[in-house]
């Protein structure tokens, strides 16, 4: 913990199904998925631990038994973990009160609270900074997206007190969104009505600003990606390796590519743009592999060209394949000689024998 700074508490946000990074998801939850070489949310940890976060609080649903398999006490990240568990998925908000339970800081203590899919580069210190100068219930991280149609909208007035929270709104009047990250004055979070179901971005938000609490916005312009579809996630775990983002969870320093243990390129092949390969996999003599993530053991064949790709455990790529922008699902076996992209998804387990995909642009 930096010097000087008291022992600080977090909630991180893991029970969601990840639907939209299927079919990764379907046996993975999306905050274990292997990105940059470890789990997804060995980054948040670091991240975390690097603010003098001491204790997290992992409010799991989906798959609950592998986080702790996964990350048993914490201690190999500088962390203590407690895991609460919902039998059922609360929702954001309900998650948070449930995972109270596990909490000790007293009433007017800040808690930091992470959705589990982002990744940022912002100072959570800095947050807490104003949380605390603006004695606020809540403060929000806030970021500038040019989609915000697909987020929580966050306007704020002159002094950065959040006027509205528009949940995944059509009609956005702004273009600066929540970023889920957020400091809570605990007895905040011990006001939202236990054992409900309750999202914290349609309801508790919205419900403290007209009640007229003060939630303020910490806006920042610095890294941030949710990684919740393949091409996010493909694109945060290249901009790890790259060290876009700075991650003290990287394993090695950052490059065009993150070979981990027992993965075998052929001197011939050019593999580039962050792609990690992952242990005991294989990119066979003039293969082409660029911004892509190989899980372990998967195998890359002769001359085939792989981008902007997610290539499940244990999966086979034949001779001369073209993948661009798509999805195989763990032990996949394609044939060679086919050509997929623009974000096809495949099943685990599947055999492509030739398949032609023909599109539009291709006449
Ligand atoms: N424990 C628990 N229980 N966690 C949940 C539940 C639940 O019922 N539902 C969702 N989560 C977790 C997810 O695992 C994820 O880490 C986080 O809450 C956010 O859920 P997403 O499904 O990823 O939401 P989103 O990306 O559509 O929108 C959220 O994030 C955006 C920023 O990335 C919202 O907070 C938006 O307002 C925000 O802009
Ligand atoms: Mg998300």
């Amino acid at each position: 913990m930096p010097p000087g700074r008291e022992a600080l508490e977090a909630i991180l946000l893991v029970g969601g199904q990840g639907t939209r990074l299927r079919p990764l998801t379907i046996g993975t939850p999306k905050p274990l998925l292997p990105t940059a070489g470890v789990p997804f949310l060995a980054h948040q940890f670091a991240k975390a631990a690097a603010a003098g976060i001491t204790h997290v609080v992992l409010a799991t649903a989906y798959r609950a038994s592998m986080f702790a398999e996964c990350f048993g006490d914490g201690a190999a990240f500088g962390l203590e973990i407690t895991y609460v568990h919902e039998a059922e998925p609360l929702g954001t908000g309900g998650a948070i009160r449930n995972a109270a339970a596990g909490l000790r800081s007293g009433p007017d203590s800040p808690v930091v609270v992470l959705n589990g899919d982002v990744l940022s580069g912002h100072d959570i210190s800095a947050q807490i900074d104003l949380h605390r100068k603006s004695d606020a219930a809540v403060t929000l991280h806030l970021v500038e997206v040019a989609d915000p149609a697909r987020f929580g909208c966050v306007p704020t007035d002159a002094d950065g007190r959040v006027t509205a929270f528009l949940e995944k709104t059509p009609n956005p009047v702004t273009n600066r969104i929540n970023a889920g990250c957020y400091v809570f004055r605990r007895s905040v979070i011990d006001e939202i009505p236990p054992g409900q179901v309750i999202s914290v971005e349609r309801v508790t938000f919205p419900d403290l600003i007209s009640a007229g609490a003060l939630v303020m916005g910490y806006p920042d312009s610095s890294y941030w990606l949710d990684v919740g579809t393949p091409e996010a996630f493909v694109q945060g775990s290249c901009d790890l390796v790259r060290g876009r983002l700075a991650s003290g969870a990287l394993p090695g320093a950052p490059g065009d590519l993150l070979a981990l243990e027992g993965a075998a390129v052929d001197p011939s092949a050019q593999v580039c743009g962050g792609t990690v390969v992952g242990a005991g996999a294989r990119v066979a003599a003039d293969a082409y592999v660029s911004g892509s993530v190989l899980f372990d053991a998967a195998s890359i064949g002769a001359g085939a060209r792989v981008s902007g790709s997610v290539i499940g455990r244990g999966t086979v790529v034949g001779e001369g394949v073209v993948l661009d922008g798509v999805v195989l699902g763990d032990e996949v076996h394609v044939a060679p000689g086919n050509e997929l992209r623009s974000g096809l998804r495949v099943w685990p387990g599947q055999t492509l024998g030739l398949t032609c995909v023909r599109f539009s642009s291709d006449a």
